[in-house]
């Protein structure tokens, strides 16, 4: 066994002694998971969901949580468009928990582009587009994300998660290795997961670290896929793209960025990571992003070469069986994108006011660990019950900010999460962080 595998072990039995431990004490406090409903037979376990692994450990958070009286930060309501603002439980209240950076899910522009696209095409394509789900604004869309990229071509999809699992798995096989950031987002986890291609995380960020494995393993295999992401949505960091291309093509690798908090946020226009780093489009092998977050629809985005594309478009799985994106959506984005290229106001105030936050919390000691300043930046309080507490006092407040709690990050890293808005204020930054502080 590695020692990575060791230390993985060892923290999954220290993870397990923990629960156990938190279920002996919630159980003596009165609790007790569900009884099978069948004892006759050893595999009784197996025939009911309430004893399924994850639903107890669920049970066994939930339950720990009501113990020590932390209220749930999951599943608010929010009444209407969410943005620096945003209505919860009828009250108005300053939002950092979205991610509609650059304030364009809500803009008139975008809403009329999907109304229109409502009247054109219906709310439904009604079919995968191979057969007879293509529509103008599909093709529209994408050629405009290509050109953006200065790429070939681009391919939408309906989901950002099952792109990045739909492409990874298609593309990659037992023969390849799949080599990441240890902080990448699940849905490349599960694509590569599904692809059987070997998989090795590297430390995050740690450049030395990826071209040290890359060493040791590129020679046993095929295909080799490295993927990071441009902005990492825990962290608010990114790496050094220029470094990644030296490395790959070094190592004969393929080489894959996830945008999906980068792009409309990163470079001076917002073309996102290549932007920031002066990379063309084509030094990268696949650009994946998703329609979620700056360009307010919903779906992923795959640019690259046109045999890439092509390949996808053909054979992918998540895309072809798959229904094409509704045409209201693909009208959003691209509304979205047009406004990113005409508006670039939007993004040098998302950069300045993400600026003032960072300045103003760590003037107050407060951690914001590796974030860089730009639309995401963590509050570090190191214990999940801390942070869950803070959320909840902070709303009392009328702000409103998501905890991010073990097993997300790790306990020790549990944080308060703000997600910037080009729309919020100083006057909501102060007060924001001033009642932060004297919460904590
Ligand atoms: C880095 C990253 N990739 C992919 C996704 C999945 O995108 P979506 O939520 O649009 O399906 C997310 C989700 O936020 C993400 O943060």
């Amino acid at each position: 066994m590695s020692s990575m595998n060791l230390a993985k072990s060892l923290k999954q039995k220290l993870i397990q002694q923990t629960l156990d431990k938190k279920l002996k004490k919630v159980e003596s406090a009165g609790w007790k998971p569900a009884a099978p409903k069948s004892t006759n037979n050893k595999l009784s376990k197996h025939t009911s969901f309430e004893q399924h692994p994850g639903y107890k450990q669920l049970q066994i958070i939930k339950n720990s949580a009501k113990t020590l009286g932390v209220p749930s930060p999951f599943f608010k309501v929010h009444q209407g468009t969410a943005g620096a603002t945003t209505l919860i439980d009828d009250k108005s209240v300053i939002n950092f928990a979205s991610y509609n950076y650059l304030d364009l899910s809500g803009h008139p522009d975008v809403n009329q582009a999907a109304i229109d696209a409502i009247t054109q095409y219906g709310t439904s394509v009604s079919a995968s587009r191979i057969v007879s789900g293509e529509r103008p604004i599909h093709q529209e869309l994408e050629h405009a994300i290509a050109s953006t990229y200065e790429v070939e071509d681009a391919l939408v999809y309906v989901s950002g998660h099952a792109t990045n699992v739909s492409t990874i798995g298609y593309l990659f096989g037992p023969k390849d290795l799949i080599i990441h950031d240890e902080y990448i987002h699940n849905s490349s986890v599960v694509g590569s997961q599904l692809s059987g291609a070997k998989r090795i995380p590297f430390t995050h960020n740690n450049l030395d670290a990826l071209d040290k494995l890359l060493t040791e393993h590129r020679g046993q295999y095929e295909q080799v896929l490295i993927v990071v992401e441009g902005l990492y949505s825990m962290d608010g960091d990114h790496p050094d793209l220029a470094r990644l291309v030296e490395i790959k093509r070094q190592h004969l690798a393929f080489l894959m960025v996830d945008e999906a908090h980068s792009f409309g946020v990163l470079g001076e226009t917002g073309k996102g990571l290549r932007e920031e780093a002066g990379i063309a489009g084509q030094d990268v092998d696949i650009w994946m992003g998703t329609l979620s977050k700056t360009l307010s629809g919903c779906g992923g985005y795959i640019a690259g070469s046109a045999a890439l594309v092509e390949n996808l478009r053909y054979l992918s799985p998540g895309f072809l069986y798959s229904v094409g994106l509704p045409a209201p959506t693909a009208a959003a984005a691209l509304a979205s994108l047009q406004l990113i290229h005409k508006e670039p106001q939007r993004i040098q105030k998302l950069r300045s006011i993400s600026q003032s936050f960072i300045q103003q919390a760590k003037a107050l000691g407060l951690n914001t660990g590796e974030s860089v300043g730009i639309a995401i930046i963590p509050i570090i309080l190191g214990s999940s019950v801390k942070a869950a507490n803070a959320s909840a006092a902070m709303l009392e407040k009328g702000i409103n900010v998501q905890p991010i709690l073990y097993p997300a990050v790790p306990e020790r890293s549990a944080r308060l999460r703000f997600f910037l808005s080009c729309e919020h204020s100083e006057e909501q930054i102060k007060y924001t962080l001033d009642t932060l502080k004297s919460l904590l």
